[in-house]
Order: structure tokens, then C-alpha cells, then sequence
């Protein structure tokens, strides 16, 4: 079976920026890939190469074995049609209900026939991230984690194949961090969405990733799963997991105020 998310040898450069130097990955339908780098490494940029807003100087980006660069434009809005995507803050609708939030991109792309058809899908998808009691309630009524539950619904009520998530947890303290988890491992349990999850938690890395991978000098390095990329030789691996061990010491460790 061909990959749904494929770049081969992709390099992207901005003026004399070479922030992609030959990048190639082939995601498998259902899989959980974490793209893992310091910041400024490219891992946006490679998300929206995904989405279609970034042209590859060089290479190829295909979802579902479609090169989105040959693609019709009807062929793109299809392809574009598999993708959810799922930034830190959700943005929700303040003015509008958990309901109407929910059901706003299956209004908006026409996805489901009828009003009931429509209300279904929204119940159930507020039942799958335990959201069935607020329907009626608006953003602003619900605490941070039933927000951050209410965005993944949102993503998750047009059942994309593929969702993309840049770094969802940026920012958040330790429960509202726990509730993206949450919705994640239930777009990948429930849903069976293949996921391409950009994120500065190794726990919800390691937990959740089939593969992980590090983007690091432009190029993709030490992908496996998380027992095989932990034990990378690679200098780059070693030195992103001693950094992130030592910030974690510093913020659990702290010396009181
Ligand atoms: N549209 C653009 N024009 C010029 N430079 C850009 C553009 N988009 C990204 N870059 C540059 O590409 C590099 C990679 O940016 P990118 O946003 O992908 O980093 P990142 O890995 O997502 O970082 P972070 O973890 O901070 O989000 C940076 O040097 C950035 O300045
Ligand atoms: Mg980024």
C-alpha cells in the first residue's frame, strides 16, 4: 500500500535560508509520526508543505500517492479534504454554542445531506471526548480542558484521515497538556486518523508515536520507534533528549521561592 503522507528528497529554502536539505518520509496510513527539532529547525514549514501553502524547491509531497504539485485544483481541494489540523489554541467560537462549534466545518464544507445527518455526527463526536453534557453551553462556560477537548472535536467531526498537529501542548501546564493527549490518543484509537504531531513533550512522544524522528540541520535524522530513536548515536538525538532532561530538571527540581 502506498504511504498517505509521502516527501521525497524535499528541500526548501527561504532566501539563503536553507531550512530543508533533502528530506524524505513516508507515513503509513494509521500511523502516529512525532517530528521532534529545535525551534527554527522547520517543522512548520514541513507541515505546511503537507498542507499544500509551502512549495518544495525541489522533491515531491504526495498525500495518498497524488504529487500535490501536479495535482488539478479540484484533485487539491480533495486531497485537502483528508487533512484536520490542530494548532495550540483551538480558536474556538466564543459566540457560538459547543454544538454550533462542532458542527461548523461540516456546515461549511457541505459534508454531511441533512440537519439530522449533521446532529448526529456532532453528538457523537462530543460523546467520543466526553463533551455530551455541554452541548448547549458556550466556549467560555466550559473549564481549559473541556475547551481543549471542545477545539480536538471540532477537528475530529469531519473525521479527517489525517491530522496534523503543530505543537498542541506549547504553553500548557500539566492538565490542560494531559487533555491533548487525551483527545490525541483518541483520534488515533477511535478515530484511526493517522496523526503527524509536532510537540516539545517527549512523554506524549514517546507514548504516542509509532515513529519518532528529529528534523536537525535541514534533514531528518534517527527515525524509528521510540526505543530505537532513544538509543540513537546520533549526536544531534543525544544532545535534544539531554537538553530536554536537564529543562525538565530545572522546573520540577526548582529550588523554592
Ligand atoms: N514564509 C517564510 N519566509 C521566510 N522564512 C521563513 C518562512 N517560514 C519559515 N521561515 C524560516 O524557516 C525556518 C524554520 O521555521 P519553522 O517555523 O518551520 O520552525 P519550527 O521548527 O516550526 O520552530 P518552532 O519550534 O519555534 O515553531 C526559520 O528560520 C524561519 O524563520
Ligand atoms: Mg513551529
Amino acid at each position: 500500500m502506498s504511504p498517505i503522507i509521502e516527501l521525497r528528497d524535499v528541500h526548501k529554502a527561504f532566501g539563503d535560508n536553507q531550512v530543508l536539505r533533502g528530506v524524505s518520509l513516508a507515513i503509513a496510513e494509521g500511523e502516529t509520526f512525532v517530528l521532534l527539532g529545535r525551534s527554527g529547525s522547520g517543522k512548520t514549514v514541513l507541515l505546511k508543505l503537507i498542507e499544500g501553502l509551502v512549495h518544495p524547491d525541489q522533491g515531491m509531497v504526495a498525500l495518498e500517492g497524488h504529487d500535490l504539485e501536479t495535482a488539478t485544483g479540484r484533485e487539491l481541494r480533495e486531497l485537502r479534504g483528508l487533512l484536520g489540523i490542530q494548532f495550540q489554541s483551538g480558536a474556538l467560537f466564543d459566540s457560538m454554542s459547543v454544538f454550533d462549534n462542532v458542527a461548523f466545518p461540516l456546515r461549511e464544507r457541505r459534508l454531511l445531506p441533512t440537519a439530522a445527518a449533521i446532529e448526529r455526527r456532532v453528538n457523537e463526536t462530543l460523546a467520543l471526548v466526553g463533551l455530551a453534557d455541554a452541548v448547549e453551553k458556550l466556549p467560555a462556560e466550559l473549564s481549559g480542558g473541556m475547551r481543549t477537548r471542545l477545539a480536538f472535536a471540532r477537528a475530529y467531526a469531519v473525521r479527517p484521515k489525517i491530522l496534523l498537529c503543530d505543537d498542541p501542548t506549547a504553553g500548557l501546564d500539566p492538565i490542560l497538556t494531559e487533555a491533548v493527549d487525551e483527545a490525541l490518543r483518541i483520534g488515533k484509537r477511535e478515530l484511526g486518523a493517522t496523526i503527524l504531531l509536532v510537540t516539545q513533550s517527549l512523554p506524549t512522544a514517546f507514548e504516542l508515536g509509532d515513529r519518532l524522528g528529529l528534523l536537525h540541520e535541514g534533514q531528518l535524522v534517527a527515525v524509528g520507534p521510540p526505543e530505537v530513536f532513544k538509543a540513537s548515536p546520533h549526536p544531534a538525538v543525544k544532545a535534544f533528549l539531554h537538553d530536554w532532561l536537564a529543562r525538565r530538571e530545572d522546573t520540577t527540581g526548582a529550588a523554592p521561592a
